[in-house]
């Protein structure tokens, strides 16, 4: 059975494979390299030391790659002043290989000094530091994730993008909320003239869509939709528990992410907007592996890792094992599915490809 506590049910626990298999999350840190580096610049009022936290660090390369440029500027910008690196995210996160890799060769702590490292564990729809205490927040590719699995009546699709009528207005009032949510939290712990950054995927109106919007990632859920649809349909997978699942996420539309800041009263009081925007990557917008679409093998297999890294936990949790009676038959599900997944990848290539749109989302706290 599957349990209702939200606990239970976080949306990423348990990442596979993430260092290896994280190509667009990464892409997005490089892009914002220097706009980290700028807003270190512009961040007043620091207290006793720069605080920089990244919320939803995950486990490695991209969390040292945000701490790096922003301590770099920070010792420019901000000489002597001492530096706190925080790395925040759930329990489940592979801790052992981030604070391996925070301290290893290629990590930030090599050769420097004044710079604190610490870890803050919970889930950023609460507080996750002291109030007043943060100068820059960072947050890539993390906070689309809602708070808790959502379990909705969606027959026909897996992915927010696809619902009609009731079943889309209960998710979005859900992603409204939890980005209200997010940002209160941010507000209660940036200190005035701190910044925070956010940046993920992102959706931009198209008239083509049935919702009026073209999400990132659009194929992508749907090749998901076009396996489980074809393992339900032969028993392997409960249809019952296929026909009310949907991935726990939301990639909001500019107008979707600016509401809230202009709508709510304390939010409004609290940031100024500084930049928000959806547009698309700067690299591979249509496509994330155009580069090895000649060899179908090849490109089925980026895409099948690339996809199990951030869906084997969310579908082994709500889908597989609610659909069996053990651990190693969700085990042999999770393994037929994506066996599956690179089967279309190499018949159909890129039907299912995954387009790129960045939101990018800057405040100042004021
Ligand atoms: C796709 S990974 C992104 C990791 C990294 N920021 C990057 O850009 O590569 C999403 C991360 O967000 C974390 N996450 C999701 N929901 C969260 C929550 N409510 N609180 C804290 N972290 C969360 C997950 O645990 C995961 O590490």
């Amino acid at each position: 059975m599957q349990s209702d506590n939200p606990e239970d049910q976080k949306s990423t626990e348990g990442m596979v494979d993430y260092n290896r298999n994280s190509a667009a999350q990464q892409q997005i840190i490089d892009s914002q390299a220097m706009q980290i580096r700028g807003l270190v610049e512009k961040v007043s009022n620091i207290g006793t030391e720069f605080r920089i936290v990244d919320y939803g660090c995950g486990p490695g390369i991209s969390t040292i790659n945000v701490m790096r440029p922003a301590i770099e500027a920070c010792r420019s910008a901000h000489p002597g002043e001492k530096i706190a690196a925080c790395h925040a995210d759930q329990p489940g996160n592979d801790w052992n290989t981030l604070f391996g890799l925070v301290s290893g060769p290629s990590g930030y702590l090599n050769g420097t000094e004044n710079v604190r490292t610490e870890a803050a564990i919970g889930s950023f729809y609460k507080q996750m530091a002291a109030e007043n205490s943060v100068s820059l927040g960072t947050c890539f590719a993390a906070s689309h994730w809602f708070s808790r699995a959502l379990h909705l009546y969606a027959p026909n699709t897996v992915w927010f993008a696809d619902l009609e009528g009731e079943a889309r207005a209960e998710m979005a009032a859900f992603a409204r909320q939890d980005w209200l949510t997010f940002l209160r939290c941010r507000a209660l712990e940036l200190h005035p003239g701190g910044y925070l950054l956010v940046s993920t995927l992102g959706s931009v109106p198209d008239a083509q869509e049935k919702n009026g919007f073209a999400a990132s990632g659009r194929g992508i859920y749907r090749a998901l939709q076009v396996v489980a649809r074809e393992m339900a349909d032969e028993g392997l997978i409960n249809g019952e528990i296929l026909d009310n699942f949907v991935f726990s996420l939301w990639f909001m539309s500019e107008d979707e992410a600016r509401d809230p800041l202009k709508q709510d009263p304390e939010l409004s009081k609290a940031f100024e907007i500084d930049t928000l925007k959806v547009e698309p990557a700067p690299l591979h917008q249509a496509d994330l592996f155009a580069d090895s679409i000649g060899d179908p093998v090849e490109y089925a297999r980026l895409y099948t890792g690339y996809v199990r890294a951030f869906a084997d936990s969310t579908l082994r949790k709500q889908l597989f094992e609610p659909s069996t009676n053990s651990a190693e038959d969700a085990d042999r599900l999770a393994d037929e599915f994506f066996h599956r997944l690179d089967g279309l990848y190499r018949k159909f290539l890129d039907k299912y490809a995954f387009e790129i749109w960045h939101l990018t989302v800057v405040l100042r706290r004021r």
